[in-house]
């Protein structure tokens, strides 16, 4: 009997060194911490359950069947984080580079399986040279396998990529068909084709680092919606999202008890707003004032800064938010933004987050480079998701809620819940000056006539309250007691029910 357990402990042992300690050495090198290691961080202490340990491929060409690891590259399980469940693999880099076999496949499609049957989320740690090339088409159905378990669990389990190393070829596409996506600076990259293969076609000159770095993903592409400077600060960054989110759409968003008053006062609001209607003010102070403890849990902070978007909880539950933010663009909605906060949006909506919305636009940012880029329809997705979202919404109207972007942002229209205005909202269907200037154009030689005009202009919209008496707005609410009312709307609305029309699915404008 002793024999066999230390038999046991040994093939244990084995698998637990991977590619073995030269390339375990040259992984921490490069400042990368092992697959094993990233799951310690990851995962509680002492929480992890690994599946299929002693798995290896079944490939004999290229003399593969002399070099054997269990395991096979990728390491599957799932563990608890601050006790919630989650399933995880992590991609081993020191076993043919984390490359793709068939059976490494095999592994990631059962904790996938079993993750959205007893739903609770996904978390992959990738690190791969994409599909093992010894394989050829095994390792490519391998993939497809993967990719087509992506697509059912969206919308059911949270599915979350981080990019801890190389993510090459049709490897970035299962991250892709996530819900978010996390890098890592300086060691981690993503692209469909490497440098060497843009050279050769199109003969640019780029490096993996400028191609698919962290920096060009969370500024340029969008692909990334975050970015950290190493490993460890990543995955406690993980840590610290799971936190907000429900495990599955079958659940609410988890509470976290708060010492924070749900009624507290910030009294620093009522003078946020600047006299000059023009003078941007940062709109991540109202966020950070109104959120339990001021925390905020910001989603592609440095992509389309003139949104927000991002997770708070509130009396203890998770809401997201989405906001303009009028120190970027005047907080204009524009292709990118209109993206960014439509995702975010669906995202949400899909696992029963409630959404405050807080509005400073002053519309949609005109231009010939917005139109030819297809404003129309990447406005329409945010237009779109709000429309069909049934979670909660509340709104708040700051100042500016200008043309089709107030009807955009949450309104009353779209079926927001509960709307308010702040006494400093404006709610018209353009600034006074844009507005006099159409209307009054044989009168643009007499700028006496025109001031005043904009003045009129101004008397009469430049409030929440024609908005008000019409319904538009349900109350126009105190800066200082924004978090005492948004917190009883969602409370009011915790019982919210809302029947669908019977489709197959409807047809988002992408
Ligand atoms: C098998 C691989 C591998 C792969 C790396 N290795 N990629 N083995 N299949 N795809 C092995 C190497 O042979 C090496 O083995 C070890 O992993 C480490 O690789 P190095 O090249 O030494 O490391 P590094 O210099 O850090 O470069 C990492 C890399 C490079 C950038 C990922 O290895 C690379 O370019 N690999 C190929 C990437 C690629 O073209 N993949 C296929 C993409 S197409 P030893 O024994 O020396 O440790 C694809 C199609 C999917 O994925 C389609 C789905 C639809």
């Amino acid at each position: 009997m002793r024999d066999i357990i230390e038999e046991v402990e040994q093939r244990r042992a084995e698998a637990r060194l991977g590619g073995g300690q030269k390339r375990i050495d040259a992984q921490h090198a490069k400042g990368k911490l092992t697959a094993r290691e990233r799951l310690d961080v990851l995962l509680d202490e002492g929480s992890f359950e690994e599946y299929d340990m002693y798995k290896t491929h079944r490939c004999t060409d290229f003399g593969m069947e002399q070099q054997v690891y269990p395991g096979d590259g990728v390491i599957t399980g799932w563990g608890t984080i601050n006790g919630r469940p989650v399933y995880v693999f992590s991609q081993d880099f020191t076993v043919f580079g984390g490359s793709l076999s068939e059976t490494h496949a095999e592994k990631i499609c059962k904790i996938m399986d079993l993750a959205v049957q007893n739903g609770a989320p996904l978390i992959g740690l990738n690190d791969s040279g994409g599909a093992r090339i010894q394989e050829g088409v095994a390792s490519l159905g391998g993939y497809a396998e993967v990719f087509w378990r992506n697509v059912q669990a969206s919308g059911v389990i949270p599915q979350i990529s981080v990019i801890m190393g190389p993510c090459a070829g049709g490897a970035v596409y299962s991250p892709a068909m996530t819900d978010f996506i996390f890098m890592v600076k300086d060691t981690s990259y993503m692209f469909v084709t490497g440098p060497d293969v843009v050279k050769t076609v199109t003969n640019e000159i780029v490096t993996a680092e400028e191609l698919g770095g962290a920096s060009t993903h969370t500024k340029k592409s969008s692909v990334a919606d975050g970015a950290y400077d190493n490993d460890v600060e990543a995955l406690i960054e993980i840590r610290r999202m799971f936190d907000f989110l429900p495990l599955s759409s079958r659940e609410t968003p988890p509470e976290l008890p708060t010492a924070d008053r749900a009624d507290r006062l910030e009294n620093a609001l009522d003078t946020l707003i600047p006299d000059n209607p023009n003078k941007p003010y940062d709109m991540r102070e109202v966020i950070l004032r109104v959120a339990d403890e001021g925390d905020f849990f910001e989603i592609q902070a440095n992509h389309a800064k003139n949104i927000l978007c991002g997770f708070i909880r509130l009396n203890g539950t998770t809401v997201g938010v989405v906001a303009n933010q009028p120190m970027v663009l005047a907080g204009c909605l524009d292709i990118d933004s209109s993206k960014k906060a439509a995702r975010f949006v669906r995202f949400c909506d899909a696992f029963n987050i409630p959404i405050l919305t807080l509005v400073d636009v002053p519309g949609f940012l005109p231009g010939t480079s917005q139109e030819y880029g297809g404003i129309i329809k990447h406005g329409a997705k945010l237009l779109f998701a709000y429309a069909e979202a049934t979670v909660p919404k509340v709104t708040v109207i700051t100042r500016k809620a200008y043309g089709g972007a107030y009807d955009v942002m949450a309104s009353k229209h779209i079926r927001a819940d509960v709307n308010y205005a702040w006494p400093t909202a404006q709610i018209a269907v353009m600034g006074a000056k844009g507005a006099t200037e159409i209307l009054y154009r044989s009168e643009l030689g007499d700028p006496d006539k025109i001031a005043q005009r904009t003045a009129d202009y101004e008397d009469r919209f430049a409030n929440p309250f024609v908005a008000a008496q019409r319904g538009f707005i349900d109350e126009v609410i105190m800066p200082h007691s924004t978090r005492r009312r948004v917190v009883r709307a969602f409370e009011m609305l915790k019982t919210k029910k809302v029947t669908q029309p019977l489709r197959k699915h409807n047809n988002i404008p992408l």
